[in-house]
């Protein structure tokens, strides 16, 4: 099918996880073969999207202040003759579809995460003057409908690439909107997987992120007719040229099985850097939100990770003031950190979310303690990390630059432990891994030296090089 002459443009704004912006760019190739190219100036776009996160209240709050800003657009563009389209997809759509039509009037066009396969036939329904509601589960009818990228959509996307292999959570914590949001646990097939990171590779993309909201949940049936792990999924996609580092979010630590496990230890490519969240270390606050092991189980679950990956760096996340939540179940939090040492971490308040069991539970903590408690937190995180940032300087990493840097002459990149590197080098050199002496840490950016020859026969490059070289 032609894509008409005159292209409309699409404004995607996207909120919250990594999943997220997996979706934002599906839904980009689905309006692309509807004729919308994307923009990213809110005030040009004919459609406007909003792809929300629900995961706490102030991210759902945050989405209906930007449609009270929206709306003053619309007026005005309505004011010089130009009809802008708004829509609001995302958990916030799936968790109060009615209600956001209620609350925000501006809004002609509600789409729920499971849903994005038919955004086109949406669009036509407002185009017909109706206003559009869809917030139906039927998640693989979504994976297999939504349009694959092009090479040249897939291009633009860089260096590095998100896919997603898994969605929906069975796991049913306490506090969490996701198992309602998302809905159940789905994986998605093996060849369908293996065809996205082929395509991927050969758009050029080096580093490939495998999503889920659970994602070492993951199975299915390998090619050899067996069932198949996230494990035996990651020794499959490393075997596709030209995929040099593999990492993968968000793991639950009770799936955190012996063949993934085995991953960290055999296979090169995968980095190590594992996100594996324990959201508290008291073992009575992890049995009220429904987490399933003890603090002790996290813990002994580390030492045999570490085991196979000595150098594995780990994050978490953590929640301050579940309900009932004692200062004393807090210092177990902050002894299992101390303990575990982290890379780096994420923490919050807690938020009740409508709907979820937490939500009806007495002995919240009070809004003061929970502040001085996440302080009390991540200034002992921050100090993790500090100390593992600082521990960079003086060695040798490979980093594969994404970039430009800041500087002029300057790339970003990231070592195999995510951190930003900044380093003097031309800018053929992004898309490549290059040897990097880091010489300092600023604030959370490590600076280094590119200290290796590009490889193969590229004259021009290296007597660049050798030039720039210290
Ligand atoms: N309140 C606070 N934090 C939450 N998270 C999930 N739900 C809530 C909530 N209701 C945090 C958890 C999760 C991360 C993505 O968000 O730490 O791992
Ligand atoms: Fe939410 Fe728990 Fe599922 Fe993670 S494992 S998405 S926190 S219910």
């Amino acid at each position: 099918m032609a894509a008409p002459e005159t292209k409309k443009r699409v404004y995607i704004k996207t909120y919250g996880c990594q999943m997220n912006v997996y979706d934002s760019e599906r839904m980009t190739d689905a309006l692309a073969a509807d004729g919308y190219a994307p923009t990213d100036r809110m005030d040009e776009a004919d459609l406007v999207l909003l792809n929300t996160c629900h995961i706490r209240e102030k991210a759902a709050e945050k989405v209906y202040s930007e449609l009270g800003r929206i709306r003053v657009m619309k007026e005005e563009a309505a004011r010089s003759g130009r009809s802008v389209t708004v829509g609001v997809t995302g958990c916030v759509a799936q968790a109060e579809g009615a209600e956001i039509a209620r609350r925000a009037p501006v809004v002609d066009l509600v789409v729920g995460p499971q849903s994005y396969q038919h955004l086109p036939r949406l669009l036509g329904e407002v185009a017909a003057g109706r206003r559009a509601v869809e917030t139906e589960f039927a998640i693989e009818e979504k994976f297999a409908a939504l349009p694959k990228a092009t090479r040249s959509q897939t291009r633009s996307r860089g260096v590095t690439a998100f896919l997603t292999i898994q969605e929906g959570c069975d796991k049913f914590c306490t506090f969490c909107v996701v198992p309602y949001t998302r809905g159940a646990e789905v994986s998605r097939p093996v060849a369908a997987i293996l065809d996205e990171a082929r395509r991927l590779a050969d758009a050029g993309v080096r580093e490939l992120t495998l999503l889920g909201q659970n994602v070492n949940a993951w199975h299915g049936t390998g090619e050899d007719g067996r069932a198949w792990g996230l494990g035996e999924l990651l020794f499959r996609i490393a075997e596709i040229p030209g995929l040099d580092r593999l990492r993968y979010t968000t793991s639950h630590p009770r799936d955190m099985d012996d063949a993934l496990i085995a991953a960290h230890r055999d296979l090169p490519a995968l980095m190590p850097y594992l996100h594996l969240p324990v959201q508290s270390g008291s073992d009575r606050i992890l049995a009220a939100m429904n987490r399933k092991h003890k603090a002790a189980d996290y813990i002994r679950l580390v030492e045999r990770i570490r085991a196979a990956r000595p150098d594995i760096a780990l994050s978490s996340d953590f929640i301050v003031g579940f309900p009932g939540e004692s200062e004393a179940d807090f210092e177990a939090t902050l002894r299992l950190i101390e303990e575990v040492g982290y890379g780096s971490a994420f923490s919050f308040k807690y938020s009740a979310r409508p709907g979820t069991p937490a939500a009806l539970k007495d002995g919240a903590v009070e809004e003061a303690v929970m502040a001085e408690r996440l302080s009390r937190l991540q200034a002992l995180v921050d100090a993790q990390s500090e100390a593992f940032n600082r521990a960079a300087v003086g060695k040798v990493m490979d980093v594969l630059f994404e970039k430009p840097g800041r500087g002029p002459g300057q790339l970003m990149g990231r070592s195999p432990w995510l951190q930003p590197v900044a380093v003097e080098a031309p800018p053929e050199r992004i898309g490549t891994i290059g040897r990097v002496a880091i010489d300092a840490l600023v604030t959370h950016t490590l600076v280094g030296t590119l200290v290796d020859m590009p490889a193969g026969p590229r004259p021009a490059l290296m007597a660049h090089s050798a030039e720039t070289a210290p």
